[in-house]
């Protein structure tokens, strides 16, 4: 369903920062009670990475630096950029200005979003948006997040499942109505919100000696719980977007679920009637990594040939909040 406004948002640029660092399975093994096995099975994981000096300005830094050094992109010609992210620096100044300042971005403006696993498609939404509205040329939406920085690495139920990472894309637009963002469906529902969430830090539990004493700084999550919904809701929004754009399994190039399950990404293509192949998976060398997990696949895929211009791609992702949603893209770049 192609947008009534002159100019389509497409992507022209991509960049990926991972961290050198790596957390096996066999790792998790030394530190709680779990296996390898039991990782794999249950997860689809059997790595991570982690950033050991650092925190997320510098993942996101790394993927905006891959991505102006590539594509040969002024610095000073970006307008915008977003920084999807739960683990900020800091409350503030949003990471975005840091990253802004690390990359000599020196005419941009640029602000964080918070949505959690959904915080890319929302991000890039917000980006496009910019795009389509004529007013900005060159809008940087990145995805990045330091989990290590908010897991607890004695909860077995939490730890295994998460890493650090970045990935960048910038949008510039096209009147080629053909290519870039053609719909995107986007949802939120706070009244999730006790099944994921980190309780501590904020102005609800400002930071005391009893919120660190009761690890309230970390990720809490009803595993269970957020399976259920996030395995109904993923499926349910990816094949509603297919419907509203009348697009067939056979249509789509890629689905590029956010990574958090395996067995979560295998319901939904299960349910778009996709099979194996046409499936973006880097869950296993990079676990879930939040924000950055669906841009991180792109970069991947991309640059191993496999995406080409015109390719039809069901970007999806469900996450804390609950924040839930789907992007049909049309790729442009050769
Ligand atoms: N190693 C071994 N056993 C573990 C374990 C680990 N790392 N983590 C949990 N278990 C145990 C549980 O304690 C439980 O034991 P119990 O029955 O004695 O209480 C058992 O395994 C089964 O737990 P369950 O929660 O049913 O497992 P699961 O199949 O649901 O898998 C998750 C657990 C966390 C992998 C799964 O629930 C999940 O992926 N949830 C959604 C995560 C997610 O998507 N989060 C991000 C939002 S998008």
């Amino acid at each position: 369903m192609a947008l009534d406004t002159k100019y389509n948002a497409v992507v022209t640029a991509l960049g990926m920062y991972v961290p050198e660092t790596i957390l096996d399975n066999k790792y998790f093994e030394k530190i709680v009670e779990t296996n390898d096995e039991w990782i794999k099975s249950r997860t689809g994981i059997s790595e991570r990475r982690i950033i050991e000096n650092g925190a997320t300005s510098d993942l996101a830094t790394g993927a905006a630096k891959d991505l102006i050094e590539k594509y040969n992109i002024n610095p000073e010609e970006i307008d915008v950029v977003i920084v999807s992210t739960v683990t900020p620096d800091m409350f503030f100044p949003a990471t975005a200005c840091l990253v802004q300042d690390n990359i000599g971005a020196k005419n941009a403006w640029g602000f964080d979003v918070s949505a959690a696993c959904s915080g890319f498609l929302f991000g890039f939404h917000v980006g496009a948006s910019l795009i389509e509205s004529g007013r900005y040329k060159k809008v940087l939406v990145i995805g990045a997040d330091k989990m290590s920085a908010i897991t607890d690495y004695t909860d077995r139920n939490t730890c295994i499942l998460f890493g650090d990472a970045a990935a960048a894309v910038l949008l510039e637009p096209t009147e080629d109505k053909n290519f870039g963002l053609q719909d995107s469906l986007l949802h939120c529902d706070g009244s999730g919100r006790e099944a994921l969430y980190m309780k501590g830090g904020g102005s609800l539990n400002p930071p005391t000696h009893e919120t660190v004493d009761k690890k309230l700084h970390y990720i809490f999550q009803d595993g269970k719980a957020v399976f259920k919904v996030a395995v109904k809701g993923m499926a349910d929004i990816s094949y509603e977007i297919m419907q509203k754009n009348n697009l067939t399994s056979e249509d789509i190039a890629y689905l590029v679920p956010h990574q958090a399950n395996l067995r979560i990404i295998d319901a939904t293509a299960q349910r778009m009637g996709i099979p194996k192949e046409k499936v973006m998976i880097n869950i296993d060398k990079y676990g879930n990594t939040t924000a950055a997990t669906i841009p991180l696949c792109l970069v991947e895929y991309y640059r191993d040939g496999k995406v080409k211009k015109g390719d039809k791609l069901i970007l999806s992702a469900f996450g804390a909040g609950f924040t839930w949603g789907a992007t049909y893209l049309v790729w442009g770049m050769d």
